[in-house]
């Protein structure tokens, strides 16, 4: 009988990975824990691990499949860890979610998800990480000094019609909800096909 792979796959993921990667070598220390919200397939945990090769990798997700697909891209990487069932609307966040990371990824979730997850997670962010640790998130948002561009718009269009709750997010309301959570937007940096990775912490 053949057997299923659990592999998802994301397309996205497979071109944004190496961008991803390169800021990430840019602007994390050499070693570190880094804990991983809603890491999807886990393309993003086994290839970004890879190239932090001083870095323990924690990843997460709210969904079983996805959870079997990501041990599943992991298998044999030692520093990547078992993934954890993690959804950012639980409070507190499980026990075995670790605590004083060095620092937390999420891509694409702020977007696919409800907006209160927004707020969930940078909740738990400001919970989880180190004093002087950081959040950086990826994925597209909609910026009051930037024109957004047109495949972003549709982008919008198509979420929120899969699913109303759904949709890209003021970058102002998203810095809104981080600081009622003590943290502030660091840095900014654009990404290729108009999205951007922001760097979190505290002030
Ligand atoms: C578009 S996927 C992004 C996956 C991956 N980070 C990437 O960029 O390819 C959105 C992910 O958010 C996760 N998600 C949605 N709601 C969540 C929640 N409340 N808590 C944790 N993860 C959630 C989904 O399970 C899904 O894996």
């Amino acid at each position: 009988m053949p057997t299923t792979d659990p592999r998802q796959h994301s397309p996205a993921a497979e071109r944004n990975t190496a961008p991803i990667l390169t800021q990430l070598q840019t602007l994390l220390p050499p070693r570190g824990v880094m804990l991983e919200i809603a890491s999807g397939t886990g393309q993003h945990a086994a290839a970004l691990s890879a190239g932090l090769p001083g870095w323990e990798w924690q990843p997460t997700d709210f969904d079983a499949r996805a959870l079997a697909s990501i041990s599943a891209w992991c298998e044999g990487l030692s520093r990547v860890r078992v993934p954890a069932q993690l959804d950012v609307l639980s409070t507190p966040w499980p026990s075995q979610i670790p605590t004083a990371v060095d620092a937390i990824f999420c891509a694409n979730m702020i977007h696919i998800a409800p907006w209160a997850c927004t707020g969930a997670l940078m909740q738990g962010a400001a919970r989880h990480l180190k004093k002087e640790g950081v959040l950086i998130t990826y994925g597209p948002y909609l910026e009051a000094t930037t024109p957004t561009a047109a495949g972003n718009l549709a982008f919008d269009a198509d979420l929120r019609s899969r699913n109303p709750a759904w949709g890209l997010r003021e970058l102002a309301q998203v810095a809104l909800v981080a600081k009622e959570a003590g943290l502030i937007l660091r840095q900014r940096i654009g990404m290729p096909a108009n999205n951007l990775l922001l760097v979190w912490g505290r002030p």
